[in-house]
This record gives C-alpha cells, structure tokens and sequence, in this order.
C-alpha cells in the first residue's frame, strides 16, 4: 500500500486528469464544471452527498448552498471543519434543473467516487441520503430505515465504517428530520474513535472498487421517523 502522502498525489493526479476533464456521461454537455470534491485528501472522515445544485455547479465546490451551510454547522457542532474532512457526491456534475441522477448516469460517475474512497482511505464515510448510501452500501434500503446504522463495508481493499445520514437537504424541509440528523451526527466523534482503520486484504486498491459489506447489517430499525415528504427529491 503506498504512503499516505503519495496516495494524495495519485488523488490529486486522478482527479486533474480523469474527474475534472470527464466526458463518461452526458451531464458534461450541460455542466459549468465538473464538482470533483472538496477537502483533506486523507481525511479519516468523508461525506457523500448526491450532486452539485446549481451554486455547486457554478462555484465547483461541493456543498456551498443551503444544504451545505447546515452540513458545515453540523461539522462544527461536533469540533470540526470542512477542511478536516472530505466531500464529495455520487454525481460529480450538476443534473439539469436539480433533478435525481438517473441510473445509467451513477455507474459512469461511480468509478470516481470508488476511487476517490480507496485513495482517500477514510475510517468511516457518512452517506448523505438515498443516493449514496445505495450505492455504497450495494442494498435497496431506503435512508429512512438505515440512517444511523453504521454498517462495515469494503471499498478497494479499505475497510470503513459506512453510516448513513439523512440529506440535509431533507432536514431544511421538516423539523423532525433535522433532529433526527442532529442526533446521528452526535455519534460521528464515537464511530469514528472505533471505526478500522487496517486494510481488509493485502495488495494494491483495484481499478474500480465495488463496496463489500463484510459483516452482517444491524437488524432493521423502527419504521421511518417522518414520511417521505417529497419523494422526487429522493432524499428520504
Ligand atoms: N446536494 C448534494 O447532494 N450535493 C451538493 O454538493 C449540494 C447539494
């Protein structure tokens, strides 16, 4: 396994010559710029959130709107800043007119984000709403039942701790909702003290990782804490 500082090189190479010019899907032909991420590149925590919006599209931050300032003020309820972290999306380019991702559009843009998560090699990845937390977990359940189940998972020869968080996104619509995120958020620092930081297998991250759950996942929670208030943003 290369050291840590010649990970952040290959990142910062991966991301200047593969992610910023990426052609694999259609959204290139309608973005302002590509959205590759923002932070430490090797942070131990990071957070996936679905797409950029439109500020994110036009600053080429992830983040940086409303949802985003709730995701900041959560971080620093909990000692910490956006640049001790990493955050990136499942698209790495805006969608016209903010609408969902659609599938064929995910598995051009999800060999980015495998990458990103086994060069980064962070003890624990925070999946911000339905999108990320499907795709990394490689399970159908909905947010609504998995946020705050903190589930193991492998990722390139990484092992992390996956937890799934509710969208802030989601949180700025219903009260109940950002509750609930504030009280999974809270157990981020004990996770993250407990989270495995050692490889899972020997030898170089593969090409293009796929998320292995290697443990079984925590019996299904309570029924969801709100109803799904606006599926089409599929946030919940
Ligand atoms: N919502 C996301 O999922 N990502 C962003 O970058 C901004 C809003």
């Amino acid at each position: 396994m290369p050291e840590p500082a010649d990970r952040v090189a290959e990142l910062q190479g991966y991301h200047d010559r593969e992610v910023a010019p990426c052609t694999r899907c259609a959204l290139h032909r309608t973005r302002t710029q590509v959205v590759v991420g923002s932070g430490a590149l090797d942070a131990d925590l990071m957070f996936v959130g679905e797409a950029p919006g439109y500020h994110e599209d036009q600053q080429g931050i992830p983040f940086v709107g409303q949802s985003g300032q709730l995701l900041t003020t959560l971080l620093e309820g909990i000692g910490l800043t956006r640049d001790q972290v990493f955050v990136a999306n499942v698209l790495k380019c805006r969608p016209p007119g903010n609408r969902d991702p659609a599938p064929a559009e995910i598995r051009s843009c999800e060999p980015h984000l495998f990458r990103q998560v086994s060069l980064i090699r962070p003890r624990m990845v925070c999946t911000l709403g339905n999108f990320a937390t499907k795709l990394l977990s490689g399970r159908p359940d909905g947010i609504s039942r998995v946020h705050g189940h903190e589930l193991p998972i492998e990722v390139g020869g990484h092992r992390l701790l996956l937890y799934p968080l509710f969208h802030p996104a989601a949180a700025l619509y219903t009260r109940a909702m950002l509750s609930t995120l504030e009280a999974d958020f809270a157990r981020i620092p004990e996770l993250l003290g407990g989270a495995a930081p050692a490889s899972a297998s020997a030898g170089p991250a593969a090409a293009t990782p796929v998320p292995v759950p290697v443990e079984a996942a925590p019996p299904p929670p309570a029924p969801p804490v709100a109803p799904p208030a606006d599926e089409q943003l599929g946030l919940f």
